[in-house]
C-alpha cells in the first residue's frame, strides 16, 4: 500500500500506562516480532489528554512518547459509548472511574444514566467500543486508524476475564460479555482488533 509510513522494525514504544491494553497490544503484536515496551517501563509521563476525540488523544499520547523517549510509538485510545447517552462515556470512559480507577463504579454509573433515560430494550441499550491508534515517529509523522465493534449493555455485570467495561458489553450476534469471552475470541473481533488491522495492513509488513 502507498502513501503510509512503514515501522521499519526495532523497538517500540505501547504509548500507555494501562496494563489490560499493553497485554492486549503485546498478544495482537507478537506475530510481528515486534518487541514493545511500555511507557511505564520506560518511566514516561503521561501527557494531558485534552483531544476532543479518541483520534486526537491517541495523537497526543504517540507523539508524547515519540518526543521524549526517540522512538517509534503506538498509543491507543478508546472508550465505550452508548447511543442513548449521546456518545457517553466516550473519551471520558477512565475519567467515569474516578481516581481509584475502579471500573464497578463507572459501569454503575453507565448504568444508572441509562435506567434515567428509560433505557430497557437492547434496543435502547446500544453501546459500542471505539479504538483509535496511533503510530507517531519522533519527526512528528503519525499514522490513525479507529476501529468500532456494536452491541448492547446489559446489567449486571458478568465475567471476571478482560478489562474496563467487559462486564456489561455483549457484541452483536453474541450472548455473553466481552468479560465472559475466551481472550483469543475477544481480541479476533473487538474494536482494537479492527483499528489494528487497518493499521498493520497499512504499516507492517508481515515477517
Ligand atoms: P483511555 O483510552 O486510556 O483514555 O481509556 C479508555 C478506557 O475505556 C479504558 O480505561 C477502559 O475502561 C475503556 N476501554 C477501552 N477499551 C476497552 C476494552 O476493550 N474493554 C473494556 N473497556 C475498555
Amino acid at each position: 500500500m502507498t502513501g503510509h509510513r512503514k515501522f521499519e522494525g526495532g523497538k517500540l514504544v505501547v504509548a500507555s500506562h494501562n496494563p489490560g491494553k499493553v497485554r492486549e497490544i503485546r498478544a495482537l503484536l507478537e506475530e510481528f516480532g515486534v518487541e514493545p515496551v511500555s511507557a511505564a517501563d520506560l518511566d514516561l509521563p503521561e501527557p494531558i489528554e485534552d483531544g476532543d476525540s479518541f483520534i486526537a488523544n491517541a495523537e497526543i499520547k504517540a507523539l508524547a512518547a515519540a518526543r521524549s523517549s526517540g522512538l517509534v510509538s503506538l498509543s491507543d485510545d478508546s472508550g465505550y459509548a452508548l447511543d442513548r447517552l449521546n456518545g457517553d462515556p466516550g473519551i471520558f470512559s477512565a475519567r467515569w472511574a474516578g481516581p481509584n480507577k475502579d471500573f464497578s463504579v463507572a459501569m454503575e454509573k453507565v448504568e444508572q444514566a441509562l435506567q434515567k433515560a428509560g433505557a430497557e430494550t437492547a434496543e435502547d441499550r446500544k453501546a459500542s467500543f471505539i479504538c483509535a491508534l496511533t503510530l507517531a515517529w519522533p519527526d512528528g509523522h503519525t499514522e490513525s486508524f479507529e476501529g468500532r465493534i456494536d452491541g448492547h449493555s446489559v446489567w449486571p455485570p458478568r465475567g471476571d476475564k478482560g478489562f474496563g467495561y467487559d462486564p456489561v458489553f455483549v457484541p452483536q450476534g453474541s450472548d455473553i460479555t466481552f468479560a465472559e469471552m475466551d481472550p483469543e475470541k475477544k481480541h479476533s473481533i473487538s474494536h482494537r482488533a479492527r483499528a489494528f488491522k487497518q493499521l498493520i495492513d497499512a504499516c507492517f509488513t508481515s515477517q
